[in-house]
């Protein structure tokens, strides 16, 4: 892990909308992982709604928790810290007993995140809670890395969507107060014409590009990944990857899915019973997806995504207030309907041979599938997420060369998908030699 003294600990937040999809039971086993992993951890329990972090982690002296930091009982976080039955884990337990909390004073918001920042752990995970106001949003944003819990289920999809639209917008907003620009944010962005995030940005370009130049910074630094929940099938995964692409048109965001996790006796469990089914066994399927994302977010090179947050932060401290963005961005719904999403562009199989140069490194492996949005390939090596690989083969004896970019890896296979610049006629043409042979093989 990059996170180290000087730059404070890893900040995950889980967000998600709706109550009861399972953001707590998340958020409580995510940190049971990562403290499994051999990490310091503290969970905070910043769902001031309704909070039970520290019950699902089997604590059952919250002592003060963040009421007692919020109404100036201690002075700083770390002393209301208490420890969890899991070693290396610690819970600052949240509280339903503060007056006005569910709309806590932007100040004494803005206290509590500097003061999480600096708690003593190399990894820190946030339950934001339930509903979209401005306390789940803020905890949301203030993260290096944003996880979205959400069950198949429309009304959980459409909140997911709503919290992370109300979260984006804010960010944007603050990013152009910060250059001064918050009217003509203000100007620009009116909910009916502003579906499409990008849209937006590009409105904002002809008036000040160098600002959407640095929105468009901010937005390719803004991690958040989906987490499915209480899947019952294979299928229940559709409308999540659907929700992964609507996102990506409408709010400009990359949000892979990256763990699902089945409606499961063995989790309901593990809440009734107040002991995170991580620390039961590391090789459930549950488990083992928890410990995976896990180590995923702790790999993560929090530095260069800080770099991306920094004019907020720099005005946080000399100003103390943002605005808050109209109203109308709490209340989104989905932009079309879900269904339009469901399909993503056919697949078909190949087995082609491929050169891949990334970086300047030249390697061979083999196309496996083929669609208008993008391409899978197996026997590369060296390949993250994000990266841009450059493809080169040869169809019907001519060359063709298209840009990508890996959106997933495992093992020695990877899924990119087609960059914005790629050549439309090459993909065409590319897709369309992949039906023939396919259906070629098949007469
Ligand atoms: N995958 C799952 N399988 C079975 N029950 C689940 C699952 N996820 C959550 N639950 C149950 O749903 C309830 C709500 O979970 P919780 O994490 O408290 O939701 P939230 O924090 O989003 O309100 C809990 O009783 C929990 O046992
Ligand atoms: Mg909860």
């Amino acid at each position: 892990m990059t996170a180290s003294a000087n730059t404070g600990p890893l900040i995950v937040a889980v967000g998600g909308g709706k109550g009861g999809v399972g953001k707590s039971m998340v958020a409580a086993n995510l940190a049971c992982a990562m403290s499994q992993l051999g990490f310091r951890v503290v969970a905070v329990d910043a769902d001031l709604g309704s909070a039970n972090l520290h019950t699902i982690l089997g604590v059952d002296h919250p002592g003060p928790g963040i009421a007692g930091f919020l109404q100036k009982q201690v002075s700083t976080l770390e002393d209301v810290v208490i420890p969890s039955p899991q070693r290396r884990l610690f819970v600052v337990p949240g509280s339903t007993a503060i007056p006005g909390a569910a709309n806590l004073m932007h100040a004494r918001k803005l206290k509590l995140m500097r003061h999480i920042r600096r708690l003593d752990a190399e990894a820190v995970v946030i339950d934001c809670g339930a509903g979209i106001n401005y306390n789940v949003i803020d905890f949301f944003n203030l993260a290096d890395l944003r996880l979205l819990v959400l069950t198949p289920q429309l009304v959980s999809l459409q909140n997911a969507y709503g919290a992370l639209k109300a979260s984006l917008y804010r960010t944007v907003r603050q990013h152009c107060s910060a250059h001064g620009q918050a009217a003509l944010f203000d100007e620009l962005a009116a909910p009916s014409e502003t579906d499409r995030l990008l849209q937006l940005i590009e409105a904002i370009r002809t008036r000040d590009a160098e600002l959407a130049a640095a929105l468009t910074w901010v937005l390719d630094g803004y991690r958040v990944s989906l987490i499915g929940n209480q899947l019952q099938s294979k299928a229940d995964q559709g409308p999540l990857r659907a929700m992964t692409r609507m996102i990506a048109d409408f709010l400009a965001v990359r949000s892979p899915l990256s763990t699902v996790l089945p409606r499961s006796d063995r989790i309901h469990t593990s809440v009734s019973r107040r002991r995170p089914f991580v620390a039961d066994s590391s090789e459930t399927p549950e488990a083992r997806a928890l410990l995976s994302l896990a180590e995923t977010l702790l790999e993560t090179d929090i530095t260069s995504l800080r770099r991306r947050s920094e004019p907020v932060r720099a005005s946080e401290r000399s100003s103390g207030v943002h605005p808050l963005p109209p109203q109308e961005f709490l209340e989104a719904e989905l932009p079309e309907p879900l269904a339009h999403y469901r399909r993503a562009h056919e697949r078909h199989n190949v087995d082609w041979p491929v050169a891949l140069e990334h970086h300047g490194r030249w390697q061979r492996a083999k196309l496996a599938d083929v669609s208008m949005g993008g391409i899978a390939v197996v026997g590369a090596s060296d390949l993250g997420e994000g990266d841009t690989v450059n493809l080169v083969f040869q169809l019907n004896g001519e060359e063709l060369a298209l840009s990508t970019r890996v959106v997933h890896c495992s093992d020695d296979r990877f899924g990119a998908q087609f960059v914005k610049q790629a050549d439309p006629q090459a993909v065409r043409r590319l897709v369309e030699a992949a039906r023939q042979a396919n259906a070629g093989r098949a007469a």
